[in-house]
């Protein structure tokens, strides 16, 4: 705590110091040449205190927290300010044993520090128009998507056995590849179905070379839900060691954590934990303009009568954090048939596929 007293001080001292006025001067002067103009700007204009230092702060900075609760949150998957910033007094406490009144002291100073604001509508589409889209091959199936999957998205394919959620996968961090040679492609592999093999097949149907498309293509096999979360926070590592990560791939979200949380009194913990996941996937998609491919399985509803009896996995909690929800089955005459389910701005919409040797293609 010291610590954090100590650098308000210093921010109270530069607060002062700042005045609209001497902004330029001290701007030209600041030997601070890390600290960008605007940084200092904003100061001025703010006058907030909690603005000066946009140094990324953690969550030990947090009133309160020292080292044994810091590491409590931890363990828990409370890693940044983030997580905390979203989550319920209730976690916190569960996770911390710290009272009702500290855990909302710390949430609430995870939100001030985040900067959680509003930004106009013309920021995000100009946001929106870097955003990439990766072909998946087939024009039609490009076709519901306005041209391929989105980056700054999750996008979910939940289908039975066999209806090519894994194909998808594969041929998605070959086809990022297509128009950026240094693209990469990650992979996070939990049922042990990735295979380079078919990579090569993909790439050289492409026109591209195989070993380089391979070069590119970063697999981790993920052993348990535990593992695949701390992987997927992991991607962000390859992202600051300037690797172009264009898509990330995880096969599949939640068949650890079905497996591994068994019978209703586990739900709520899985469900929770499948959220923290899902919250890491769409931060990293939005701030490294990511896209981000995810597959789930499909169970039995014995209670439906008419339509698909099946369902998809993860309940809301999925539901709500895909931004794109595709439901892939088996068509005729070994077709596969892919059905937009919800999207933000596009209307439902099905397409047929097929696949062969060279990958997803038109029927
Ligand atoms: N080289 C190939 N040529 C033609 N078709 C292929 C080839 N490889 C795979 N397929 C097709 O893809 C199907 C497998 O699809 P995929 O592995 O993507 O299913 P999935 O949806 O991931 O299923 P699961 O739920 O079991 O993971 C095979 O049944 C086959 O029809
Ligand atoms: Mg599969």
């Amino acid at each position: 705590m010291p610590e954090h007293k100590h650098e308000e001080v210093i921010i109270t001292k530069k607060e002062v110091r700042i005045t609209p006025k001497q902004q330029k001067s001290e701007t030209q002067s600041s030997k601070a040449t890390s600290a960008p103009k605007d940084e200092l700007l904003s100061v001025s204009e703010s006058q907030n205190t909690k603005d000066v230092s946009r140094k990324e702060k953690t969550i030990e900075d947090l009133p309160g927290v020292g080292a044994a609760t810091a590491e409590k949150l931890k363990t828990t998957g409370y890693n940044d300010m983030m997580s905390i910033a979203v989550a319920s007094p209730g976690e916190i406490i569960e996770a911390t044993g710290m009272t009702e009144s500290a855990a909302k002291k710390i949430i609430y100073a995870a939100r001030n520090s985040l900067e959680m604001g509003f930004e106009t509508g013309i920021d995000v589409l100009k946001k929106r128009e870097n955003i990439n889209r990766i072909t998946t091959g087939s024009k039609n199936f490009d076709a519901i998507l306005e041209g391929g999957l989105e980056s700054r998205a999750i996008t979910e394919c939940f289908g039975a056995y066999g209806s090519s959620k894994t194909q998808l996968a594969h041929q998605l961090v070959v086809n990022c590849q297509i128009n950026e040679p240094d693209a990469i492609g990650v992979y996070i592999d939990t049922e042990n179905t990735f295979r380079p093999e078919r990579i090569k097949q993909m790439a050289e149907s492409k026109g591209l070379n195989p070993e380089t498309v391979l070069k590119n293509v970063k697999v981790a096999r993920a052993f348990n839900s535990d593992h695949q979360m701390l992987l997927s926070e992991k991607v962000e590592e390859l992202i600051k060691q300037g690797m172009k990560v264009r898509v990330l791939v995880v096969d599949s979200l939640t068949a650890h954590f079905r497996a591994e949380f068994v019978g209703r009194g586990t739900l709520a913990e899985r469900q929770q934990k499948l959220n923290k996941h899902m919250h890491v996937l769409l931060k990293l998609a939005d701030i490294h303009n990511v896209c981000v491919y995810v597959t789930n399985q499909v169970m039995a509803k014995p209670d439906q009568f008419f339509g698909d009896p099946t369902e998809a996995i993860g309940g809301h909690v999925v539901a709500h954090n895909s931004t794109f929800r595709i439901y892939l089955r088996r068509g005729k005459k070994g077709t596969r048939v892919a059905k937009l389910v919800d999207a933000p701005n596009l209307p439902d919409a099905e397409a047929i596929f097929n696949i062969d040797e060279s990958g997803i293609i038109d029927v």
